[in-house]
């Protein structure tokens, strides 16, 4: 991986508070299409000790961030090409001792992300679900970012949670709103304008809804076979609303006002 100090980095964070949401399929699936058109990608399994990733692409990998804490090796060299332009930074998954990262860890793992700098067009956060210190820290360090939720109250209670959290404690000001799993578009359409609303009138944010995706079945499918959905039907409908989401991302600006500005201060914007 040669280092292009034109390239610019957009790093992007994927967190819902509740688990199983469909983060991981949606990162997995971004990631490869963003691959695809070209733009080197990297996924951060942020689910630092129950890692999934690699199994959602079929790949055991050689390293994870485990090897990376201990000095062993370092952040780069535990990146592994999965596509091509495709790349994983894997979390190990049940390593004893490994449940929770300390501070120390924590601070290790910024400085080492921040020296990916200009590596990679994109850096696709996939955290765990909660709104613990594994999470909060690295998704407010990021440009942009994208809550998940579904339709019902006790996800989206979750996904106000975490824009409270990140609004109120890292002055966060703008989340996209990704709504998954829905049985009927009206009726989601209708209960997430609303919520939006509330989180308008109670947090000081900007929100903007980024898509409703259906209830897919075959995404479960997808993950069985341990391939991106977008691999195995590339001109599906679904596919087709997941580049759309991509080109939304992609045509955002990044702003003063996004994120901490830890990784990637000012001066390294993404140029177009
Ligand atoms: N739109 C969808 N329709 C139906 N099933 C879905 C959809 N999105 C994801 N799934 C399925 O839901 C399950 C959980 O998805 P996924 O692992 O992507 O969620 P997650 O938010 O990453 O979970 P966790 O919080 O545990 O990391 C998987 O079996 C996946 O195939
Ligand atoms: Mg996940």
């Amino acid at each position: 991986m040669n280092s292009d100090s034109m390239m610019g980095t957009r790093v992007l964070s994927f967190s819902s508070g509740k688990g199983g949401v469909g983060k991981t399929s949606l990162v997995t699936n971004l990631g490869a299409l963003w691959s695809k058109a070209g733009k080197k990608t990297l996924l951060i399994d942020g689910d630092w000790s129950l890692g999934k990733l690699g199994i959602a692409m079929g790949v055991r990998p050689k390293w994870t961030i485990e090897k990376v804490l201990s000095g062993e090796i370092d952040l780069l060299s535990a990146v592994q090409e999965v596509y091509p332009n495709l790349y994983l930074l894997a979390s190990p998954s049940g390593v004893l001792g490994f449940e929770e990262l300390d501070e120390t860890s924590r601070n290790q793992l910024f400085f080492e992300i921040e020296a990916l700098k200009n590596q990679f067009h994109l850096i696709l956060f996939d955290h765990s679900s909660g709104v613990h210190s594994g999470v909060t820290p690295f998704a407010a360090a990021a440009h942009q970012q994208i809550v998940v939720t579904t339709s019902e109250p006790t996800s989206y209670t979750d996904a106000y949670a975490i824009m409270k959290i990140l609004s109120q404690k890292y002055s966060i000001r703008e989340f996209w709103l990704m709504v998954t799993m829905s049985h009927s578009h009206n009726e989601s359409d209708r209960i997430i304008d609303r919520f939006m609303d509330v989180v308008r009138s109670q947090l000081e944010v900007k929100i903007r809804l980024l898509d409703i995706f259906p209830w897919e079945p075959r995404l479960g499918e997808a993950l069985r076979r341990q391939k991106p959905f977008v691999e195995i039907y590339p001109s599906d409908q679904f596919t087709q609303k997941l580049s759309e989401v991509c080109r939304r991302l992609e045509q955002s600006p990044l702003t003063q006002n996004h994120g901490l500005r830890f990784f990637y201060g000012a001066e390294s914007e993404p140029r177009a």
